[in-house]
């Protein structure tokens, strides 16, 4: 039976079903295991299940030479050396379409408590520091409805997030390396345009691109400068597509009004000026964090795992192996 490893906690439907077509070790535990202790678990296995905070670089791959497959439960995979596994014939397997709506959905929670300062009137209620009742000029935000909402990056997610604009008679601009056909636009009711002008009208940018060294702080202190003051920024995409700490200074200078985050830079730390500002609500990288959603992550993870260890092509295979 060829053996594998799941790199943290699954659901037990999921280590049941492979067990009974591999010899599996799970870390029920679910504590992340440090890189070398991954390598050592990793001897003498065919395939890995993994999650974003497993790295896999060339120096951890030489030491894996029975690996075969990396199942990423994510549709990112920014935490593999992707040359590195082609180099070396591992097939590398991602979880795409299963989990955008999931993460549309969080992107617009994270949007409206940003307008709305949700946290931040929550904090205060529980605090209780609420001694009257009502105040005309208590916890003012932005207005959502009839606003503009620009998306940088327009793949499935961006698409989903444009679809749910609707419902706010927004106005929807987006920025994308390659345009969308025209029917598509018309379809999500959305307008390509430059990025520079996008950062300009805006009331709400929305970041949804995927990290790579060229999407390296995307969205930086120049970016954010041509921001509108009462615009707010949301990343639920990856760490390092904005640069978080050109983010707290803007945020805490008030030159952007505020900012839904999901994701930062050195996952789990982050930059320290973020929890002294008020103006930004922040959620532990749970963007596709529904029961259902991660559910299907894992199913879609082990279809791709098994497939390569029983010599199928997998359903969502990210390298192409030479012959
Ligand atoms: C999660 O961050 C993913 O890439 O699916």
């Amino acid at each position: 039976m060829q053996k594998i490893l799941i790199t943290r906690a699954v659901f037990p439907e999921v280590v049941a079903e492979l067990s009974r077509r591999f010899e599996v070790e799970h870390n029920a535990e679910d504590r992340p295991w440090p890189p070398e202790e991954l390598a050592r678990r990793l001897q003498g296995k065919s395939g890995a299940m993994a999650t974003v905070m497993d790295r896999f670089d060339d120096p951890l791959l030489a030491q894996c030479p029975d690996l075969r497959v990396i199942s990423n439960i994510a549709v990112g995979h920014n935490n593999i050396d992707l040359a590195a596994c082609t180099k070396r014939g591992i097939r590398v397997t991602n979880t795409p379409g299963v989990l955008d709506d999931t993460t549309a959905d969080l992107t617009w929670a994270l949007l409206m408590a940003a307008a709305r300062r949700i946290a931040e009137g929550d904090q205060y209620v529980r605090a209780g520091d609420w001694k009257i009742a009502f105040g005309v000029q208590y916890f003012l935000g932005q207005d959502i409805h009839h606003a503009t909402l620009g998306i940088v990056g327009m793949g499935r997610i961006g698409q989903a997030i444009a679809r749910r604009a609707r419902g706010f008679d927004m106005r929807v601009i987006y920025h994308n390396r390659n345009r969308l056909p025209a029917a598509d636009e018309a379809r999500l009711g959305a307008a390509w345009i430059e990025r520079e002008r996008l950062l300009a009208e805006a009331d709400f940018v929305v970041v949804m691109a995927p990290y790579s060294p060229a999407n390296h702080h995307l969205i930086g202190a120049a970016e954010i400068a041509k921001m509108k003051p009462t615009a707010i920024l949301v990343n639920t995409a990856r760490g390092g597509v904005v640069d978080d700490a050109a983010l707290v200074d803007a945020l805490r200078h008030g030159r952007i009004a505020g900012a839904g985050l999901d994701v930062f830079e050195g996952e789990p730390g982050l930059d320290p000026g973020f929890l002294e500002l008020r103006n930004v609500v922040m959620t532990p990288h749970i963007g596709s964090a529904s029961r259902a959603t991660r559910m299907t992550m894992c199913r879609t993870a082990m279809e791709n795992m098994a497939a390569v260890l029983e010599g199928r092509e997998p359903p969502n295979l990210v390298n192409v192996i030479p012959a």
